[in-house]
């Protein structure tokens, strides 16, 4: 099974738990990236005053198409995904042939990313996970990248299961 995890980070939290991910599951990994995030400070400027402003995504290396499954990986940012990875669902997500999303965020209870990421990509993942920021920080994280791992590997025929 051809598997890429797309993820934003600014801080590097989603990106240690995409790369961690891609321990347990073989996986081509892909940061999103976005030109005008310059500084937290122009973020919070267009978080605040620009949210119509068209934002640009840096170009991508890999073709979700080409993959049987896409995991998705988002910050939590005001109670949603980063609109970068928005942007990057709305041009993309018709091409995932099956999803999976996670998300990270500093309040535990923080966990409306995962639904904005189905709505927007219309699709429904064969699993979800939410990581809280503290416990990826102290690396007490793994039980559950394998409980996700687990759970993406068991909704899948028993043919396309890639042994880690
Ligand atoms: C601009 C911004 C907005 C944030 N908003 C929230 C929020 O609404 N709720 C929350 O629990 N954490 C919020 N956080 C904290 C991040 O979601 C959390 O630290 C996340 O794990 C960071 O992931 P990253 O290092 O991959 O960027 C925010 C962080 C930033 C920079």
């Amino acid at each position: 099974m051809k598997t890429l995890i797309v993820y934003f980070s600014w801080s590097g939290i989603t990106a240690r738990v995409a790369k961690k991910i891609a321990e347990f599951l073989p996986a081509d990994l892909e940061e999103i990236k976005c030109p005008e995030y310059k500084n937290l400070f122009v973020v919070f400027w267009l978080m605040l005053f620009a949210r119509n402003k068209e934002l640009t995504l840096a170009p991508l290396k890999n073709n979700p198409a080409d993959y049987d499954l896409v995991i998705v990986g988002a910050p939590t940012w005001a109670g949603r995904p980063p609109r970068p990875v928005i942007i990057y669902l709305n041009r993309y997500a018709r091409q995932f042939k099956q999803v999976a999303f996670f998300s990270t965020s500093a309040d535990p209870r923080e966990q409306q990313v995962l639904k904005t990421m189905e709505a927007v990509s219309g699709k429904s993942p064969v699993a979800v996970a939410h990581f809280h920021r503290p416990a990826v920080s102290r690396d007490s994280f793994t039980r559950t990248v394998q409980e996700f791992v687990q759970k993406i590997t068991d909704s899948l025929p028993e043919t396309s299961r890639a042994t880690p």
